[in-house]
């Protein structure tokens, strides 16, 4: 196996657990924020990295994400804190991206955050319909989503929109109304998610429950469709199955690490990370719980407490499966180099089928997006 290549990207995830309120949908690694002091996790978060720099030696970052949770609850000193270190570790790249994940309740810090060093807010509009922000749990209205939407634009230097469709009850054209006037916003980046029912999510109890029926996958794939066509039009690139981006300089760098499958940093409670030491590939995740992740991080100087060494195979099918969600597909050289080889005569079929176009690049098709995960597992080694 091959060393670290710089070329496919190095970053630094940062995961902030605490949100106001758990929406009901949301399956990620997160806690009701109530009033606490955070300054113990802020710091812990810090000497994390210090950890992190002992382990991968000299690099240059390409890109920070503080994802979460509800990073945007974080003072601005404490996201400048946080940039200061990494660029003090490892050195930030020129025009290196940096990353926030906002809620539109936290507009008014959004000043601090741009005069900390972010330059890319990513906001949880969700929906621009009261009655659904309503159901998806949210705090705020789709008024207080668009002012909030206003004062982010002209402070970052690009602006993107995270959206939830497949909704239950949601037509397509209703679907055409609400992404017609997302269109229209003027951002620079688009998520636009289809609602997924998460095993561990309240949404999980209440279709159990009967509460509600989820969209059937026929008419998900519509919406799917009318998504990818209409994105299109409106002249964003669809440069992964979720993301659409005014241009190739809105694309997400941090995404492309992980979808070129780059190493990165992962720290903040629960946080993965991937790390290219020599000739292996690690898999490392940090303490889930946030008092877990303090102790660890005080008694080791890392937050780690899942460290597996990836295997060729493995490391291939998780290649394989990111590189197939990007519009542009992997190098086959990026399996080869393992020592493995894709699945040719799956990869013929699919060829045959029109799912799949192949050349230097394993590319799929628009049909074949539609796919990609059952896709990846068939032609991975
Ligand atoms: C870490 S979360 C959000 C950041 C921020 N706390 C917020 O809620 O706006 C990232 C995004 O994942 C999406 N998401 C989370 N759970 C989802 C689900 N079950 N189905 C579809 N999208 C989901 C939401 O659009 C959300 O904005
Ligand atoms: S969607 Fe955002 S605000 Fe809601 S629980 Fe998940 S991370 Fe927190």
């Amino acid at each position: 196996m091959p060393g670290f290549n710089p070329d496919r990207g190095f970053g630094v995830y940062v995961h902030w657990p605490y949100c106001a309120r758990i929406c009901p949908y949301c399956d990620f690694n997160v806690y009701a924020a109530k009033a606490r002091d955070t300054d113990p996790l802020y710091r812990a978060i810090l000497d994390d990295l210090s950890g992190w720099r002992g382990r991968t030696g000299e690099r240059q970052v390409a890109s920070i994400f503080l994802g979460g949770g509800t990073p945007s609850l974080m003072t601005g000193e404490q996201v400048a804190g946080v940039i200061a270190q990494v660029d003090r570790l490892w050195g930030l790249k020129p025009g290196a991206e940096i990353t926030l994940e906002a809620n539109p309740d936290d507009a008014a810090r959004f000043g601090d955050f741009a005069a900390a060093g972010v330059n890319r807010l990513s906001l949880g509009v969700q929906s621009l319909d009261d009655a659904r922000l309503k159901f998806l749990g949210r705090m705020h209205s789709a008024d207080e989503a668009l002012r909030a939407l206003e004062q982010a634009k002209g402070k970052f230097r690009s602006v993107s929109v995270d959206l939830i469709y497949s909704l239950p009850g949601q037509s397509e054209a209703d679907w055409r109304t609400e992404l017609s006037r997302t269109l229209a916003l003027g951002a620079d980046h688009l998520s636009l998610y289809e609602l997924t029912i998460e095993p561990g999510a309240a949404f999980a109890f209440a279709v159990k429950r009967k509460d509600w029926t989820p969209l059937d996958d026929d008419r998900s794939a519509g919406l799917y469709e009318v998504t990818q066509a209409m994105t299109a039009e409106a002249g964003f690139d669809g440069y992964e199955i979720s993301n659409h981006a005014r241009g190739f300089e809105h694309q997400s760098v941090h995404n492309r690490i992980y979808w070129s499958s780059g190493d990165w940093v992962g720290v903040g409670p629960g946080a993965h990370g991937r790390l290219t030491t020599g000739d292996e590939r690690w898999a490392i995740e940090a303490a889930e719980k946030p008092g877990e992740y303090l102790q660890q991080v005080k008694a080791q100087g890392l937050g780690w407490a899942g460290v597996e060494k990836l295997e060729a195979v493995a490391d291939a099918r998780e290649r394989v499966a990111m590189g197939l969600r990007v519009v542009d597909g992997f190098e086959r050289g990026l399996v080869g180099e393992l020592g493995l080889s894709l699945d040719e005569a799956r990869v013929a079929e699919l060829v045959r089928d029109r799912l799949l176009v192949e050349g230097a690049r394993v590319v799929l098709t628009p049909e074949g997006r539609l796919l990609a995960d059952r896709i990846a597992g068939e032609i991975a080694p």
